[in-house]
């Protein structure tokens, strides 16, 4: 059968371009806030104070959307056996011989650690965001809340960046007809039995 098959619906592709551009603010102001020589990167943000004063709320933002997805893929996202086995073979994704793998359902392993890494990264960066927030608020007798924040702000900022490299890598080289699919909503039915069968076979 030939034709072409609603993969996102607007609803989820509006959702996801928001929690992308967050992303992208955050990484941006981020970095510049994390190390003096990247410090010019405030420059395209209107300058150290307006991206020191956006930052945290683009934080909530991107946060609140990570909840969003939750509602409408708590579902979808859920770790299934079937998933074990295609992390085992995570290697023939990589190299985009998706044939020789396990059938993924909607999403596969991948998109699925994916997803939950930016989820729990998330929360972990708005709670550890909320003490550097308000650091005048924290009590000097407290400072090992403060230094134990920069330690979890750092380290889940990191572990989400190099998440989000790998998605972006994968969604736009490597998986062709993904990107449309997040822009357009659909795919191909070629595409779907290729990368999702277990999906495709629901959906007929
Ligand atoms: C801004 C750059 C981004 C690009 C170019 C991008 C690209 C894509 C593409 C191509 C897909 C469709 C994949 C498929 O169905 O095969 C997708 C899906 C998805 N994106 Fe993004 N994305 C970006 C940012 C983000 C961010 C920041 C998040 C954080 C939550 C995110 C979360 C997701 C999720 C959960 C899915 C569905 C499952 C998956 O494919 O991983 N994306 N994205």
């Amino acid at each position: 059968m030939s034709g072409r098959i609603l993969r996102y619906t607007l609803h989820e592709r509006l959702i996801h371009w928001v929690a992308g551009f967050a992303f992208v603010y955050l990484l941006v102001s981020g970095l510049a806030f994390y190390s003096p020589r990247l410090y010019w990167l405030v420059n395209p943000l209107g300058g150290g104070q307006t991206a020191r004063a956006w930052h945290p709320w683009a934080g909530v933002l991107f946060t609140a959307v990570c909840v969003w997805m939750y509602r409408i893929w708590r579902g979808d996202m859920a770790i299934s056996e079937q998933d074990r086995a295609w992390r085992k073979a995570i290697g023939r994704y990589v190299r985009n011989q998706d044939k020789d793998l396990p059938p993924a359902g909607r999403f596969n392993a991948g998109q699925k650690y994916f997803f939950w890494l930016m989820f729990w990264g998330g929360f972990l960066l708005l709670a550890s965001g909320a003490v550097l927030w308000f650091p005048e608020r924290i009590p000097w007798s407290l400072r090992s809340l403060r230094y134990a924040a920069v330690l979890i702000h750092v380290s889940a900022a990191l572990a989400t960046i190099g998440g989000f490299i790998i998605h972006v890598y994968m969604g736009t080289a490597v998986v062709r007809g993904g990107f449309t699919s997040i822009v357009r909503g659909e795919v191909t039915r070629e595409w779907a039995r290729a990368h999702h069968p277990l999906w495709l076979n629901e959906k007929e």
